[in-house]
């Protein structure tokens, strides 16, 4: 087959990557993919670094073997622990990481109070810290690390009253006072509704997802991979929690406008 014709892998420790898959589509809906989640791990943002990048490896290299044109690590955390070593793997294919979007919410808010929600293996590792010392002077930033977020994504549970509370508890002390949000997690642009209604509409929210977006389509063109087909190309999703109560939450979470 053509390489322009494989589909583009987009993979993440479970749910959260299907807030860059609906970016992926809605910019190139003419593409393929291949969306991948390992919610069976979930979460990977608590977990040792080496462990999170064993299962990285493990994935991307079993979808590299069904025949992609290029892989979207659509996951933070796994960005932070395998990125490297997945660009010197699969050299051969675009291999795109996230990053959480401090840079917009700083240069948009100087001076200002931006709060960092993510998972604790990103605030803790290198990537991010290099990111921070380019920011940290130039607004007050607040890192908040977030694991139990993912678990509620997870369940679906995108504006029960357990996540509000949560929400309420941990970023009720910031009202008022947040001026930007980093989304530094793929699994919180769906909980962008609950982090309003308990922020306020004053703060400022930031994701990674459109950028990412843009970046694959960009690397597409430079290597001459985009698809010569037109009209729409198949999502196919799948997830290693193999069942079908699983899936349809999948395909709910793609078909969320905006949360
Ligand atoms: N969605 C992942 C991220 O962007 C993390 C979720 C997890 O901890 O498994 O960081």
């Amino acid at each position: 087959m053509e390489r322009g014709a494989l589909p583009i892998a987009v993979f993440d420790s479970g749910l959260g990557g299907i807030s860059v898959l609906r970016e992926l589509v809605r910019l190139m809906p003419e593409e393929d993919y291949l969306y991948f989640g390992d919610s069976a791990n979930a979460p990977y943002g608590t977990r040792p670094v080496e462990r999170v990048r064993a299962l990285t490896l493990e994935t991307i290299s079993r979808l590299y073997d069904r025949g992609i044109k290029a892989a979207v690590i659509a996951c933070n955390t796994a960005t932070s622990a395998a990125i490297t070593q997945l660009r010197a793997r699969f050299a051969d294919i675009p291999v795109i990481g996230m990053e959480p979007a401090l840079k917009p919410a700083v240069l948009e808010h100087p001076g200002g109070c931006v709060l960092v929600l993510a998972t604790p293996l990103t605030l803790r590792e290198e990537k991010f810290s290099r990111l921070l010392e380019h920011y940290e002077t130039m607004a007050e930033i607040v890192r908040l690390p977030c694991p139990e977020l993912v678990e509620f994504v997870e369940a679906g549970a995108l504006d029960t009253p357990e996540l509000l509370a949560y929400l309420r508890a941990r970023l009720g002390p910031y009202r008022g006072r947040a001026s930007a949000v980093v989304l530094g997690c793929t699994h919180f642009p769906f909980l962008r509704g609950a982090i309003r209604a308990v922020l306020g509409e004053e703060a400022a929210l930031y994701d990674g997802g459109a950028g990412a977006a843009r970046e694959t389509q960009r690397r597409l063109a430079a290597q001459g991979l985009r698809t010569t087909h037109t009209g729409r190309g198949h999502v196919q999703l799948e997830n290693s929690r193999n069942s079908s109560a699983e899936l349809a939450l999948c395909e709910r979470l793609l078909a969320l406008r905006e949360t």
